[in-house]
């Protein structure tokens, strides 16, 4: 270990506190204590000043401006140091909060110093700078009508939701505010009351963001508001901005179904995403549009995103005249990552049903195709790993 990895940095204003960890972590001669005698909604930068290898953090984790500020806090250390939060109150809504944030450990007051010392020295040789902390934030952008963003959209997000390398939590969010239809598919009620925080976009925090969102019993959450096909209505970017920042704040795995329609916010969706894929149709006017939105991105956030595209309905032999494999290698050259089967009866079946796709057939053609191009790794192990997505299937059979 480096010097900076032996410095912890304890956060508390609990005096008795300071002082009992002080005395335990004496006896070490490997790990230095700084101690910030503050609450945590008081601190200035302390932390990331003393380059430490590990924060202690003593709060109320039911409060919620102090869980913000330990929000702040882990984003601000970027992953450099671990953070073991110390907290008296407690409830399941905390716990939840506390692991999605990704704290290396909480303990609960009156607490043993031994537990501390071992979840301190837990927390400094642990994976500590995980390279998977920041949110991943995974975009879908339709070609044309019907291609089958909302499809692939969901099944990604619930790959993504059971998957060995990036499990955690995963939220959808919908943009297709006007006719969305991801709650639908998945037959949840959209919460997402927009007006109630459209010219406010700062009302909108964890707890109001926690009301509104539809939750699968998967454990996968949907940002999904009411469809009303009679109105033709514009956000403002801000408003995204913040769902955004939000979501991405308290989810590892964040999949946006976008609009076809270019909004002045799209651009903000585009530079914020990690991966942007394209998803499109084997016809000439498809292949032809995608190109022109490959332009069109590029053109905008320039060379920070790369547009992948997904060809759906993919068939290898279409009829004599139809458009080949290697046609759409050469249109679409290195942005082309793959094709999803063509399989309308599974589709089809799911999307009546309202349940995920693996849920009717975990091995199905578009559910292999897509784990290809969405968790490569991954790809080969499925077969083996097939009971992991029976557990719901199972459950639904028995009840
Ligand atoms: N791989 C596939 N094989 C067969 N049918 C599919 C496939 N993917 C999607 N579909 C079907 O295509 C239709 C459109 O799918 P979906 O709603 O996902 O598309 P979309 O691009 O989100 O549409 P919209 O433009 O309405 O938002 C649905 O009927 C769906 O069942
Ligand atoms: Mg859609």
């Amino acid at each position: 270990m480096s010097n900076q990895s032996k410095r912890i940095v304890l956060v508390s204003t609990d005096t008795d506190f300071v002082q009992d960890t002080r005395t335990a972590f004496a006896a070490s001669e490997k790990i230095e204590l700084v101690v910030v005698a503050k609450n945590i909604n008081e601190l200035r930068g302390e932390i990331q000043d003393a380059e430490c290898g590990a924060v202690i953090v003593d709060m109320d984790a039911s409060k919620l401006d102090e869980i913000e500020s330990l929000q702040r806090v882990i984003r601000r250390l970027e992953g450099k140091a671990p953070v073991v939060v110390v907290t008296k109150e407690f409830d399941a809504a905390a716990v939840r909060i506390l692991v999605q944030l990704h704290v290396s450990d909480f303990l609960v007051k009156p607490l043993t110093t031994a537990d501390l010392v071992r979840s301190c020295i837990r927390a400094l040789q642990g994976p500590g700078k995980e390279e998977n902390s920041e949110a991943q934030i995974y975009s879908f952008m339709p070609v044309a009508g019907g291609v089958g963003c909302t499809t692939i959209a969901i099944e990604t997000a619930f790959q993504l939701h059971n998957s060995a390398t990036r499990a955690a939590s995963t939220c959808v969010v919908d943009l297709n505010f006007q006719h969305g239809a991801c709650a639908e598919y998945l037959d949840l009620e959209p919460r997402f009351d927009i007006t109630e925080i459209e010219n406010r976009p700062e009302r909108l925090d964890r707890q109001l963001l926690d009301v509104m969102l539809s939750k699968h019993e998967s454990g996968l959450c949907v940002l999904a508001a009411p469809t009303r096909p009679t109105e033709m209505r514009t956000f403002n970017t801000d408003l995204v901005i913040r769902v955004l920042d939000l979501v991405s704040a308290y989810f590892d795995n964040v999949v946006i179904d976008m609009p076809r329609t270019w909004f002045p916010w799209t651009e903000t969706i585009l530079l914020g995403s990690n991966k942007l894929y394209l998803v499109t149709e084997m016809t000439v006017p498809c292949l032809r549009q995608t190109q022109r939105l490959i332009q069109a991105i590029y053109d905008t956030a320039q060379k920070q995103v790369k547009p992948m595209v997904i060809v759906n309905r993919f068939e290898q032999r279409m009829f004599e005249n139809g458009i080949k494999l290697a046609d759409v290698e050469s249109v679409l050259g290195d942005h082309f990552v793959g094709g999803i089967s063509n399989n309308y009866r599974l589709v089809r079946s799911a999307v009546d049903q309202g349940v995920p796709l693996h849920e009717i057939e975990p091995d199905a053609n578009v559910i292999t195709d897509l784990r290809k191009i969405i968790l490569p790794e991954e790809a080969i192990v499925t077969k083996k790993k097939k009971p992991l997505f029976s557990l719901g299937s199972l459950r639904r059979k028995a009840g």
